[in-house]
C-alpha cells in the first residue's frame, strides 16, 4: 500500500502561534515523513485574520495549504489578496459573489488533493448551507482525486459529527477547528474517513482561547466590549497527522499531536531526534526572535471585533 500522509496544523494564533509554526513545522514533516502541510491561519494576525505578507511568509514554514474561518475577514487587505491566491482558503458556504476560494486541488508527488474549507452555522453566522455546499464541490474535485481533505471550521461539536455521518465514505478527512480545544475523539470510521471534531490551537494556551484572560474574564463578567490581545505564555503546536493510501483515498490513521514550544530553547532535534550541525539549522527569517519585525499594532485585536475567538 502506497501512503500518502498529510500534516494538519490549527489554528496558528498570534505571533507566539506564527513562530511555534516557524521553527517546528518542518522537524515535523521530517519526523512523520509528511507528504503534504495543511494549516488554518484565520488567528494569524494578533489573534484576528491573517495578512497578506504572513500569509505569504506562512508557506516558507513549510506548509503547503491555508484554511481559514469567520476571522478571515477581520484584516481588510486580505480582501484583495484572496482573490488571486487561491492556496489561502476561506470557507466556501459563504454565498456565491464573495471573493476568494473554497476549495483547492493541489498536485505533488503526481498526487492530487483536494482541500475544503466549510464553515458551520450553529452559533456562527447563518451562511449557505455547509451540506449542500460539499456535496456540490465533492462531485466536482471527485472528478479529479479521490483524496478529499476537509477542514470543518465550526463551533458546535453536533454540527461537525453530522457533517462526519453526511460525508462519511466519501472524503479521506474532516477535521474540526474553530474551537481552540483539542478534542480527544478522532478515530477514522469503517468506510475510511478521518475524524476529529477539534484539533485546537497553536499558540499560547496561559490564555483564554489564546487571548490574555483578564479582558476577555472581564468581557463575561461585564458584557462590555473589551480590547483583546494575544497571550504569551505556554505556547504549543497542536495538529493530526493522517495516513491515507494513495490507491483509494481511504484514510488509515490519525493521530492527534501537541507538542510544547519555548524559542529559547528549542531545537528541531527535540522533534526529529536527529541532531543536525550548528550550520545545518534552518532559521525562518522573521520569526527567529520575539519582539522582531512585527509591530505590537498587529498583536492587537481591533477593539470593534465583537466575535471572540
Ligand atoms: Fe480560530
Ligand atoms: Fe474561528
Amino acid at each position: 500500500m502506497s501512503v500518502f500522509t498529510i500534516l494538519f496544523v490549527s489554528d496558528l494564533c498570534g505571533k507566539a502561534g506564527r513562530q511555534a509554526a516557524a521553527h517546528m513545522i518542518k522537524p515535523l514533516r521530517e519526523k512523520y515523513k509528511v507528504d503534504y502541510v495543511i494549516c488554518n491561519v484565520e488567528n494569524a494576525a494578533g489573534g484576528f485574520g491573517v495578512t497578506p505578507e504572513m500569509s505569504r511568509k506562512a508557506f516558507s514554514y513549510g506548509i503547503d495549504m491555508q484554511t481559514s474561518g469567520n476571522h478571515i475577514w477581520d484584516r481588510y487587505d486580505i480582501v484583495h489578496h484572496l482573490k488571486t491566491n487561491p492556496k489561502l482558503l476561506r470557507p466556501a458556504n459563504y454565498p456565491n459573489g464573495v471573493p476568494g476560494f473554497g476549495y483547492y486541488i493541489d498536485e505533488i508527488d503526481d498526487v492530487k488533493i483536494a482541500t475544503i474549507n466549510l464553515m458551520g452555522r450553529t452559533y456562527m453566522k447563518d451562511i449557505d448551507c455547509p451540506f449542500i455546499t460539499a456535496d456540490r464541490i465533492i462531485s466536482h474535485v471527485s472528478q479529479e482525486t479521490n483524496l478529499i481533505f476537509i477542514d470543518m471550521h465550526a463551533e458546535a461539536t453536533s454540527e461537525k459529527q453530522a457533517m462526519l455521518y453526511y460525508l462519511d465514505g466519501d472524503v479521506s478527512a474532516i477535521v474540526g477547528t474553530h474551537t481552540h480545544i483539542q478534542t480527544a475523539d478522532e478515530y477514522v470510521t469503517p468506510n475510511g474517513t478521518a475524524y476529529i471534531t477539534d484539533v485546537g490551537m497553536t499558540g499560547p494556551y496561559d490564555s483564554i482561547i489564546g487571548m490574555e484572560k483578564e479582558p476577555s474574564l472581564q468581557r463575561f463578567i461585564t458584557g462590555m466590549p473589551k480590547r483583546f490581545t494575544t497571550a504569551t505564555d505556554d505556547v504549543r503546536l497542536a495538529g493530526v497527522v493522517i495516513q491515507i493510501d494513495r490507491e483509494n483515498g481511504n484514510a488509515i490513521s490519525i493521530e492527534r499531536i501537541m507538542y510544547n514550544f519555548d524559542i529559547d530553547t528549542f531545537k528541531p532535534e527535540d522533534i526529529t531526534g536527529i541532531k543536525k550541525e550548528e550550520n545545518e539549522t534552518e532559521i525562518v527569517p522573521g520569526e527567529e526572535e520575539q519582539g522582531s519585525q512585527d509591530t505590537t499594532e498587529e498583536e492587537q485585536g481591533s477593539p470593534d471585533v465583537t466575535e471572540e475567538e
